[in-house]
């Protein structure tokens, strides 16, 4: 594929291949990822018209370990401010021979439009669109769950928190179910999970207490206030009380399940801090996974497969 917008149309196998071009970019050590130079002479433009942290900051880290040149549009400083419209803002800039954008819009199919616009020999990464969809997170997430859980088949996860308004939720549903994991879950107030939850393939659970129970793997959502109009939601102390991750809500999982947050967390309102920083929490070596994957998703336009970009 030309571009990678979302998780919805790939395989399993596909999923896997991009997992195990990640696990060849980290060296035995696991504390450093060489550089490669598969994306030489190719220009990357890291184009954000939404805040993060995370996504945008391993996007520069992926590129630079692949010899990428990289650039960061700061948009709230870019031309966009004196009224010049998405497209000619990417035209600009690919008339500056830019070979790959990665784009974050707080409109869902703003990265489908893009794509759509440019020329063939340009790619388009979505860094998150709205509700719609985050698929960089989705799969750095199914690698986090891989190296710390093992076969899908066997695991049961449950995704917990404001999933409505939630395109790391989509992704990460979408990735699990094209991967045969065996139960998914989705746990919240009915006002935050999606009316057709059915046609999702999880299961819906309104009560912690089922929604937890056995789970491997926990995955918390926070409430983003920036994407809901009028949803009908508790008073944060209720919203902790009822939903929030406490080490005695844990317990209900299993003993060795992992907790995963794709960030940024709200502590004592989604989850408790000792959960969030506790033994079972993966949430740190979640942002540092995206690293790999993200240059595995980059590689992977430029053409490379897995075992070309192992680090020497
Ligand atoms: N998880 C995530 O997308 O974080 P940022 O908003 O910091 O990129």
């Amino acid at each position: 594929a030309r571009h990678f917008l979302t998780t919805e149309d790939l395989s399993g196998d596909a999923i896997g291949e991009i997992l195990d071009t990640a696990e060849s970019f980290i060296s035995v050590g696991e504390r450093e990822i060489k550089k490669v130079p598969l994306l030489r002479g190719k220009t990357i433009v890291n184009l954000f018209f939404e805040a993060s942290t995370r996504t945008r900051t391993t996007f520069e880290i992926a590129g630079k370990r692949l010899s990428a040149d990289i650039i960061n549009i700061n948009t709230s400083v870019s031309a966009t401010q004196k009224g010049e419209s998405l497209l000619d803002t990417v035209r600009n800039l690919e008339a500056m021979h830019t070979d790959l954008f990665v784009i974050r819009h707080p409109l869902s199919g703003a990265a489908d439009l893009i794509a759509r616009s440019v020329p063939h020999h340009v790619h388009v990464v979505n860094a998150g669109d709205g509700r719609h969809a985050h698929p960089t997170q989705g799969l750095l997430d199914m690698f986090t769950i891989r190296r710390y859980k093992g076969d899908f088949r066997r695991l049961t996860v449950a995704i917990v928190g404001d999933v409505l308004h939630s395109r790391v939720a989509r992704s990460q549903i979408h990735a699990l179910t094209a991967l045969g994991t065996k139960e998914v879950r989705v746990v919240g107030p009915r006002s935050l999970l999606p009316a057709a939850v059915g046609t999702l393939g999880v299961r819906a659970h309104t009560d912690m207490a089922t929604g937890l129970s056995g789970a491997d793997v926990i995955i918390m959502l926070r409430l983003q206030f920036e994407r809901m109009s009028g949803a009908l939601i508790p008073s944060a102390r209720e919203y902790f009380d009822l939903y929030g991750l406490t080490r005695e809500r844990l317990a209900l999982a299993d003993k060795d399940a992992i907790v995963m947050h794709p960030g940024p967390m709200n502590r004592g309102l989604e989850i408790a801090s000792d959960v969030a920083d506790g033994p079972q929490s993966v949430i740190l070596p979640q942002v540092t996974n995206g690293i790999a994957v993200r240059m595995a998703i980059l590689a992977r336009l430029a053409g490379a497969s897995a075992g070309e970009g192992r680090a020497s």
